[in-house]
């Protein structure tokens, strides 16, 4: 068990390390000062929008990401990346228990005035066992062939069970993917980016949604740290310039002398 001190320690590494893999993504990137300047507003070839989205790819390890201000909600994006993948015929299974309250009208669990139930997409559900492990016998009874994807909630949301670690969605997602491959398993990861140095799209998750009031906190990071980057390299040109000029004239001194 941590102490106080040790928790906070522990938080504080984890903070740091979460920072420098942003930095990170902003230079492989090349993040420069192109990416602030204003667009024409048609939304086509929007450098600073792509090269957020690339640094976000980067950051989570990810092949591709979108980052819009459009999507004004965790609720949206997770309903996006649900529609955008499910057809009619195909089943959602939540492994997890229940997912998140305002998912219940998306999916149709509560019914709903066009929820992907109305879409002839159906939804199962296997509980945690009481003591909070995986139930592994019946999630495997409950994938079948219309099974297209997985929904893993990562923080408990409304529920009292503990938020799931990344290592144990990782062990979940290799089990469903050792009964069906091509199933997309997709996380739910509200509340989940930044608290621990790896995100389950680094253990096989292969959607990620998640809370855009989060995100804008870390674009405003981004572009905070950004600002901050582009003004300490005028300041560190402008001493090299008077470096130059010091090292010039004192040649020049130097040539008089002889
Ligand atoms: C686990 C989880 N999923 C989804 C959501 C929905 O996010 P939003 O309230 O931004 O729609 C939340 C919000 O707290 C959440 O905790």
């Amino acid at each position: 068990m941590m102490d106080k001190k040790e928790k906070e320690n522990k938080l504080m590494e984890i903070a740091e390390y979460n920072q420098l893999k942003v930095l990170k993504g902003m230079q492989d990137n090349k993040v420069s000062d192109i990416h602030f300047a204003a667009t024409t507003g048609y939304g086509y070839n929007d450098l600073g929008r792509d090269t957020l989205e690339d640094v976000y790819a980067s950051v989570f390890h990810a092949e591709s990401a979108l980052v819009r201000p459009q999507l004004i909600s965790g609720t949206h994006a997770l309903t996006i990346a649900l529609s955008g993948n499910l057809r009619p015929g195909d089943e959602i299974l939540s492994p997890v228990g229940k997912p998140y309250d305002t998912l219940e009208e998306v999916i149709g669990i509560r019914d709903s005035v066009g929820s992907l139930k109305e879409f002839g997409i159906t939804y199962s559900q296997v509980d945690l066992l009481p003591n909070g492990d995986f139930d592994f016998e019946n999630i495997k009874k409950a994938i079948n062939e219309r099974t297209k994807l997985i929904e893993i909630q990562r923080s408990k949301g409304y529920a009292t069970r503990p938020t799931l670690s990344v290592k144990r969605i990782g062990e979940l997602i290799s089990f469903i993917k050792s009964i069906k491959p091509d199933v997309i398993c997709m996380v739910d990861n509200c509340y989940g980016e930044f608290v621990d140095t790896i995100e389950p799209s680094d253990v096989g998750a292969d959607i990620m949604a998640r809370s855009s009031d989060v995100g804008r906190e870390v674009v405003d990071i981004i572009q905070g740290v950004m600002m901050f980057l582009i003004a300490a390299d005028a300041l560190l040109r402008g001493w090299r310039q008077r470096l130059i000029v010091k090292a010039a004239k004192a040649e020049e001194m130097e040539a008089a002398q002889k």
